[in-house]
């Protein structure tokens, strides 16, 4: 789960999906990281934290990280979470970008849209809630699309 800060929306879905997997039976390794480099090493945005504990889900012990090329070797399937984040993944993969690994986040719930999730960063805190609420849609979809 790819955004830009890593501390806004790539978290809760991280958070989410890992909880939707784990539900679901799914042992799998879910993480998250950003584009950029202006938040590494902090915890998620406190409304990003607080709509998940309001859902049941902790996302208090995550810690942003930046995206590295080594992660096309890691991951099975990479999600951007919106267009310019996509774009990044493509650049800073440089010769290790494996693009067919990569989808938009929201391709799942609205198949061919290449829409994006709207960054809560500038906005109030209901902002967030819309966030989750996109987010946990699309992650039902990827663990029912996953599942037999
Ligand atoms: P995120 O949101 O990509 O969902 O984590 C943002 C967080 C921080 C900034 C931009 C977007 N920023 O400009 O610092």
């Amino acid at each position: 789960m790819v955004c830009l800060g890593n501390i806004c929306r790539s978290p809760i879905a991280e958070g989410v999906l890992k909880h939707k997997a784990a539900k679901n039976g799914k042992n799998w390794i879910v993480d998250s990281a950003g584009t950029e480099s202006y938040h590494i090493g902090e915890a998620p945005h406190r409304f990003s934290q607080k709509i998940c504990r309001a859902n049941g889900i902790d996302i208090s012990g995550q810690c942003a990280r930046k995206f590295s090329p080594d992660d096309f070797e890691r991951y099975d399937k990479i999600y951007a979470m919106a267009d310019d984040v996509y774009r990044e993944i493509k650049r800073i993969g440089g010769g290790k970008a494996i693009m067919s690994k990569v989808e938009y986040f929201l391709n799942e719930s609205m198949p061919g849209s290449n829409a994006s999730v709207p960054d809560p960063w500038y906005g109030e805190e209901s902002g967030y809630a819309e966030v989750f609420e996109l987010i946990d849609k699309t992650c039902s979809t990827i663990v029912s699309k996953y599942s037999i």
